[in-house]
């Protein structure tokens, strides 16, 4: 396993301005990805996770800092380039699935190889084969999302993010809609892929979870922290939150 980085975060700063309030989602973060790892970002709700995911997935932009993505610098790379690398490089998993409703199984999972050039239809239907094998969904090709349990379907959107080979598949609270048993059984799956030698970065709020990967990342209020900071603070957060509102004193 190659040592490289992947993913480098320089002082990554996100403000968002909305009606006269300024939102300091992320304020200044740095951390490193390797190509083969399994990262998890854990904290509470409101941290900055889901800014800072869709920063990583070229979703997003940042207000500050620089972001280096297999070497090159994100901020020089145009419009249209950008959307090339995001189909190429990343796959991305969220909370709700996000499968289009109307689309079969095969047909979600092939979408993102229907927009890259040159790949034959024969190719399309092998990938997207070998994609639904991998999350144990071949069986179900010509079902539709709403036909499919929580579980299902979230294995079905973590083949329509593995089917272009990316470099990091990004999933964002990839348990949240999910029961228990369904969510561990997500786990077990982005694991495998782990182990098979895919490159994870996944957010979640629930340190269980987070536990799964190789290596854990912590943030508070848009910091990294570490794992002790991280909970000293939520602590006293839900204790300041347990005291009557005129008794609080903002942090
Ligand atoms: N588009 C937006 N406009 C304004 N504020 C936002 C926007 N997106 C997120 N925020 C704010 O930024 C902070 C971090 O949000 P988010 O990254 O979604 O946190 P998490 O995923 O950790 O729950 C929150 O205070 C949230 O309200
Ligand atoms: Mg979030």
């Amino acid at each position: 396993m190659s040592t490289e980085s992947l993913i480098r975060l320089d002082s990554i700063k996100k403000v968002f301005l909305t009606d006269e309030v300024e939102t300091h989602a992320l304020a200044g973060v740095h951390f490193d990805i390797r190509r083969g790892e399994y990262v998890s970002i854990s904290g509470p709700s409101g941290c900055g996770k889901s800014t800072l995911l869709a920063i990583l997935g070229l979703l997003d932009t940042p207000s500050e800092g620089t972001y280096v993505l297999n070497g090159r610098e994100v901020a020089d790379i145009g419009a249209s380039e950008r959307a090339l690398i995001r189909n190429q490089e990343i796959g991305f998993v969220f909370q709700a699935f996000n499968l289009i409703g109307d689309l079969s199984v095969f047909e979600n999972v092939e979408l993102p190889l229907t927009y890259r050039d040159g790949v034959s239809k024969a190719e399309r239907r092998d990938r997207t084969i070998a994609a639904l094998e991998r999350v144990g969904m071949a069986h179900r090709v010509k079902h539709y999302p709403a036909q499919l349990s929580g579980g299902q379907q979230q294995r079905v959107a973590v083949a329509r993010a593995l089917v272009g080979q990316p470099s990091i598949l990004l999933a964002d609270e990839p348990t949240g809609n999910l029961d228990s048993k369904n969510g561990e059984a997500v786990m077990t799956l982005l694991d495998e892929l782990h182990k098979a030698g895919s490159t994870i970065c996944m957010v979640t709020h629930d340190t269980r979870y987070a536990e799964f990967a190789e290596r854990r990342i912590f943030m508070f209020d848009g910091r990294v922290v570490d794992e002790a900071t991280m909970h000293r603070l939520r602590h006293e957060e839900d204790e300041r939150l347990r005291r009557p509102a005129s008794q609080r004193i903002a942090p």
